[in-house]
């Protein structure tokens, strides 16, 4: 059953997705740049893809290790890229053997532009010879940046051009690249990247910090936004993400930057909304801590499998804003929710105020886009932040008709409850409800 419903969106997926088989869930994995910046090299890397081997980070679902900038050195008299010999004596071919050896997938990093963010040569230009050098090295993905673009955006054709060429290129080296474009929700990519690529960064750069108002992140929205900067605090990246989930689907997702669990700005109640919210709107989830060295906290809340199977669920279905209402000490409480397979549901409360909060839960809103007989319906409800009686993930907190009634949330605390018919009743017979 599961399989075949797979197959279908699958077959479905051929119509809209960039053709490559990739990322039929949103992709998971691990990158340099969140905490490591430009102090990267072989020693890093492998010390990384070492760490999640150890921590069962794979059997999770996390399989790509991405190197973000600062891996070039300079080009050689052919144009073909080349690392940086002091980082990278070996070459990168040696380093992504290793990975490859260890049953891991091995991402890069380039620039849709002159030169990357961070000085380095960019591919502009050099799309063909870049793609086939990085197939010869056997690599499996590809992050393309945005910097130093020659102002070659502003239209969604203009960046559509720009990015397509590198999706050409990668096609045409006859090795599944995922490719994961990152040019910042200029031009809208949730409208013309779905066929081009596999993800699509949908704003400026992450911020590890909760809700810090930061200029230099200053739209409001992404829908016209003309500087999508950086120093984006988390929950506004879920503003932008609210109105575009409905643009992605297997093969093609919105992407809301690399995960800062881990990385200390935030509080554990921070962290665990962060991971949900990534999960429930099938943002990739590429981890960007420090692998090696994770707390115990850390390492519970990126293994949370109630959450992943959220992300991964084969419906590829983001979860839908129903409702955000102002809190009068600032901040809000939001509402969520979304399809899973199986006429399972799931459903997030959010609290950003300062303030905790108590609040009905009605599945009037819950259940907007399935109709009255659901509205009026009984569920039952897995909290997927609480352990069950045998430690697992995701524990049964009762049966429900209507509504949740008076939940208590804390201040910047999430409730995630997967919901499914009661135990006894036919899918048909909810389906006919
Ligand atoms: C290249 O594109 C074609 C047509 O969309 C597709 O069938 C093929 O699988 C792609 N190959 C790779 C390596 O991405
Ligand atoms: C540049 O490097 C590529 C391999 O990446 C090699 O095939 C080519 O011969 C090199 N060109 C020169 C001039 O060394
Ligand atoms: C895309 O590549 C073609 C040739 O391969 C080139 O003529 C065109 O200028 C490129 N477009 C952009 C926006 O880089
Ligand atoms: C490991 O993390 C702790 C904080 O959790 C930090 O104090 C320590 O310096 C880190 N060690 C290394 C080697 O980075
Ligand atoms: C983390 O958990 C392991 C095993 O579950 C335990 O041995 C270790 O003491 C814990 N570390 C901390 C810092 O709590
Ligand atoms: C707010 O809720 C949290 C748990 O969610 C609780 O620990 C805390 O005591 C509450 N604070 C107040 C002021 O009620």
């Amino acid at each position: 059953m599961r399989n075949a419903l797979l197959s279908l969106l699958l077959g479905l997926s051929v119509v809209t997705a960039l053709d490559n088989g990739l990322a039929v869930t949103p992709q998971m994995g691990w990158n340099t740049w969140n905490h490591f910046g430009c102090s990267i090299d072989e020693d890093l890397i492998l010390s990384a893809a070492n760490a999640m081997i150890q921590n069962d980070l794979p059997k999770y679902g996390y399989n790509y290790v991405n190197m973000d900038d600062c891996w070039q050195g300079t080009r050689n008299a052919s144009g073909a890229p080349q690392p940086d010999p002091t980082k990278f004596p070996n070459g990168i071919k040696a380093v992504a053997d290793q990975i490859h050896a260890m049953g891991l997938k091995f991402g890069l990093y380039s620039d849709a532009g002159t030169m990357t963010c961070g000085g380095h040569f960019g591919s502009l230009g050099f799309e063909e010879i870049d793609a086939q050098t990085y197939a010869e090295w056997g690599v499996d993905y590809l992050k393309y940046d945005n910097c130093y673009n020659q102002g070659l955006s502003g239209t969604p054709k203009i960046s559509y051009d720009r990015y397509n060429n590198m999706s050409v290129a990668l096609n045409n080296t006859g090795r599944p690249i995922l490719y994961s474009m990152c040019n910042w929700g200029e031009d809208g990519p949730w409208n013309f990247a779905t066929t081009i690529a596999n993800s699509w960064r949908i704003s400026g750069d992450v911020y590890d910090n909760y809700n810090r108002y930061d200029v230099r992140c200053p739209c409001d929205s992404m829908i016209d936004c003309k500087l999508a900067g950086f120093h984006c605090a988390m929950t506004r990246i879920i503003d932008f993400a609210a109105p575009v989930g409905q643009k992605a689907g297997p093969g093609h997702w919105n992407d809301l930057d690399m995960l800062e669990v881990g990385n200390g700005g935030m509080s554990y109640d921070e962290y665990v909304t962060h991971f949900s919210m990534w999960a429930l709107l099938k943002s990739p989830l590429i981890l960007g801590n420090d692998v090696t060295n994770m707390t115990n906290e850390t390492l519970s809340i990126i293994t949370n499998d109630a959450i992943i199977a959220v992300s991964q669920d084969a419906a590829g279905s983001p979860a839908t804003r129903q409702w955000k209402r102002a809190v009068s000490q600032g901040g809000d409480l939001q509402l969520w929710s979304g399809s899973l397979v199986n006429y399972q549901f799931i459903i997030a409360l959010l609290n950003t105020s300062p303030t905790n909060q108590t609040v009905d839960v009605d599945f009037e809103d819950v259940f907007i886009d399935q109709g009255a007989a659901y509205q009026s319906g009984t569920f039952t409800l897995y909290d997927l932040w609480q352990k069950d009686g045998q430690g697992n993930w995701g524990k049964e907190v009762g049966t429900y008709t209507a509504k949740i009634p008076s939940v208590h949330i804390g201040s910047h605390q999430v409730k995630i409850w997967k919901a499914t018919l009661p135990s006894g009743s036919s899918k048909r017979n909810v389906a006919d409800l």
